[in-house]
């Protein structure tokens, strides 16, 4: 029996039709028409042919829901944006799911498509959960080199004495442990792109590697002299003001120019708050689809209170708390069915009108207002959560579904010591609850 060639390998091209698409599928159904009798091998062919048309699928969707979704802004500006978005569309960028009309997110998506197709390193610098993985690998889908590998590497979760073996690669023996020569992700990366994840994380001696590879485009593996040359477009991120740790002396003033050339930033979610209904109102479908369910209506309180919350997870959290919801609820959510550490009284919730409002000095602008008011709520998360987890940071970053160390860093930004928390009673009531 013939089984079509591979379609999950194809590059996925922006311009395959819904047509495109139902002709891959009859090709399939008509392959498993007459044969009797399966190799677990086809099976597994076949497994892979649905998955990769069922994510096909899900692109099409979300690139023809971005297209149709209404902007919020008024006025003449709507309608530049509205024009933008549609330009890229038009232009076949692929969106890999990002969403939003937020005119800061517009522009750096225009970035990201002028600097796809070149290989000058990209950085991306965005609080967590702000989109940055999602971005670098629009960067990766709109290049010249999206049929080889995509490589993330966590700079932030892997240890310091490990960080270099885990990029370079090593020759057997260099280290205990070191039982086998092995590529490190640079070479896995040739031709394609290495995303270095929390890149402010990189310790100095792999900083200076780093600036090698940019400089010469060679690596060398731990132990080894031998040179080898390597293809690897870098595009690497933080939540970090690495400039901040260049002065500091924590990161090579050298090394952020070069990665910098050219730089996206993405916007908290609080800063972009006239998108959170359209992203609501997206993220509510995406989990229907998922879950298979009639996208959850939300309560007017509920509805008030996702409008007005801080997200110091950004998308990710408010993603995750849309799922969460729709998994919960019936056909309509409400304040109970959000994670207990921010939900609010029902009591008192009406009265409310946002989570993590802080007391602020008169005499400041409002960016700055929003900021103290901001880190004021971030602060207080944390230590409601280092309260709930009795100062267990590995299980406050699974709760809050953060990076461990992401969560470190935050703890770390605000002055908060996780020992501070130890024996703490773990309880799930006015400890974990934001006020
Ligand atoms: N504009 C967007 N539209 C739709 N989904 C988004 C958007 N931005 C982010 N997301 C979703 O939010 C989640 C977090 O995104 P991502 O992992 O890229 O963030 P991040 O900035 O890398 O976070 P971190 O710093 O914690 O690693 C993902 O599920 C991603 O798909
Ligand atoms: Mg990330």
């Amino acid at each position: 029996m013939k089984i079509l060639d591979e379609p999950g390998t194809e590059p996925a091209q922006s311009s395959i039709s819904y047509g495109a698409l139902l002709e891959k599928i009859e090709i399939m159904r008509s392959s498993l028409r007459w044969p009797q009798s399966l190799e677990r091998t086809q099976i597994q062919k076949l497994f892979n042919q649905t998955n990769a048309l069922r994510d096909e699928v899900m692109r099409l969707s979300r690139t023809e829901r971005f297209l149709t979704a209404k902007s919020r802004s008024a006025g003449e500006a709507k309608q530049t944006l509205t024009e933008r978005r549609q330009a890229l569309l038009d232009r076949q960028f692929r969106f890999e799911g990002v969403f939003g009309d937020n005119p800061k997110l517009i522009e750096a998506l225009e970035i990201a498509e002028k600097a796809a197709p070149t290989d000058l390193p990209v950085l991306i610098d965005g609080e967590s959960g702000t989109g940055k993985e999602l971005m670098a690998k629009v960067i990766h889908a709109n290049g010249d080199r999206t049929e080889a590998p995509f490589v993330t590497v966590n700079c932030g979760a892997i240890p310091d004495n490990l960080i270099e073996s885990e990029l370079f690669g090593h020759k057997k023996g260099s280290f205990t442990g070191a039982s086998a020569d092995r590529a490190g992700k640079f070479e896995s990366a040739n031709g394609g792109t290495i995303f270095l994840d929390e890149i402010g994380e990189l310790p100095l001696a792999g900083q200076v590697k780093l600036l090698r590879v940019l400089q010469s485009n060679e690596i060398q593996r731990v132990g080894s002299d031998q040179v080898i040359k390597v293809d690897a477009r870098i595009v690497a991120a933080t939540n970090r003001r690495l400039l901040e740790l260049c002065g500091q002396g924590a990161f090579r003033e050298d090394l952020y120019y070069r990665l910098s050339i050219i730089q996206v930033t993405l916007p908290p979610l609080r800063e972009r708050r006239d998108e959170i209904p359209l992203l609501i109102d997206f993220l509510t479908q995406e989990a229907a689809e998922r879950l298979g369910r009639e996208p959850v209506r939300l309560s007017r309180r509920l509805d008030r209170f996702l409008n007005g919350y801080d997200y110091p997870g950004n998308i990710r959290e408010l993603r995750n708390m849309m799922f969460r919801l729709s998994c919960l609820a019936g056909a309509e959510a409400d304040l109970e069915h959000l994670p207990e550490h921010i939900r609010p009284s029902t009591r008192t919730a009406a009265a409310e009108p946002a989570v993590g409002a802080a007391s602020v000095p008169e005499d400041v602008s409002l960016t700055e207002a929003k900021r103290i008011a901001s880190d004021a709520a971030e602060k207080r998360f944390l230590e409601a959560g280092l309260l709930a987890t009795g100062g267990n940071v590995t299980k406050l970053a699974q709760r809050i579904d953060m990076n461990r160390a992401h969560v470190q860093t935050l703890l770390k930004k605000h002055g908060l010591s996780s020992k501070d928390y130890r024996g703490s009673k773990a309880d799930n009531g006015a400890g974990s609850r934001i006020r």
